[in-house]
């Protein structure tokens, strides 16, 4: 496996004809969830390419802030995990390479797709998320890109960078890989202390109860999921919503008639955490 800092070390990497590329891009401290992506492009493609970047645009005042500076890094864990898997190549530029004439003047602005549901809590998340992958799309010119689907509003706003501004590239979400508990793997669980990872198991809870009631082909009943979840232990709710799984507009409940998709975010302690669960309505809970 060939580690590069440079984008030009990248560009000489990859100058040699080398068939499918399949791109995994990351911010490290990897987990099951990014292992479970990285095999997907593996079996998919030629080559595969992994990135490990914690990227400061997509982060509150462009990184000056705690959750930037205390964000996981562990790069020589990460390498070990990625060789494992399978990788090929890992790009792991510093922000000085990524941005070298500091942060970029012209980016990709995602407005209204990017600017609720997780977008409302953390404002230019989605346009820093939408750049960086643009960036790696140019310098990487992969044929599939892999996402994690427990960022749901992240493959959704991709998918939209894709179309709306023509990238030749292949977006594969891959499903959401949870521990034995039911959390859905996160690097941010890493933050959560024993009690807490316990309190933050009310998240999987809630959404699995919308599942099961959509399945049933019965009331949603979104709002006294919602109570449930402000009243748990230990949680603060910050959003709990049923959206179209591809605009991700609100879709009205009570008793859905398409495939929609539960998306929440709760804070436990400092860590804030995220999951969803797709509606399939009326199949039956065994069916799920
Ligand atoms: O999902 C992530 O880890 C990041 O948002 C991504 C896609 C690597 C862009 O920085």
């Amino acid at each position: 496996m060939k580690v590069l800092r440079t984008r030009n070390e990248l560009v000489d990497a990859l100058g040699a004809p080398h068939g499918t590329t399949g791109l995994v891009p990351t911010m490290g401290a990897l987990h099951q969830g990014h292992l479970a992506l990285v095999a997907a492009a593996r079996a998919d493609n030629d080559l595969v390419v992994g990135t490990i970047f914690v990227n400061p645009l997509q982060f509150e005042n462009q990184g000056d802030c705690e959750d930037y500076r205390r964000y996981p890094r562990q790069l020589p864990a990460d390498l070990d995990l990625l060789e494992g898997a399978g990788v090929d190549i890992v790009f792991a530029p510093s922000v000085e390479e990524m941005y070298p004439t500091g942060a970029p003047i012209v980016r990709v602005h995602t407005s209204s797709m990017g600017g609720r549901l997780e977008g409302a809590s953390r404002p230019g998340h989605f346009d820093g998320v939408a750049t960086v992958v643009s960036k790696l799309f140019n310098l990487i010119g992969p044929t599939r890109a892999y996402f994690g689907q427990k960022d749901a509003q992240q493959v959704a706003v991709i998918r939209r960078l894709v179309a709306d501004l023509d990238f030749p590239v292949e977006v594969r979400a891959v499903p959401i890989i949870r521990a034995a508990d039911g959390l859905a793997e996160s690097s941010r669980n890493q933050r959560l202390s024993t009690e807490d990872r316990a309190h933050a198991l009310a998240l999987p809870q809630a959404l699995t109860v919308l599942r099961d009631r959509a399945a049933d082909g019965r009331d949603l009943e979104v709002e006294s999921v919602r109570e449930t979840l402000r009243s748990a232990p230990g949680v603060r709710l910050d959003h709990l919503q049923v959206v179209d799984p591809a605009t991700l507009e609100p879709v009205t409940t009570g008793v859905i008639s398409r495939p929609a998709l539960a998306v929440a975010a709760i804070h436990v302690g400092a860590v804030r955490l995220i999951d969803n669960v797709e509606l399939v309505p009326g199949v039956g809970v065994d069916k799920r």
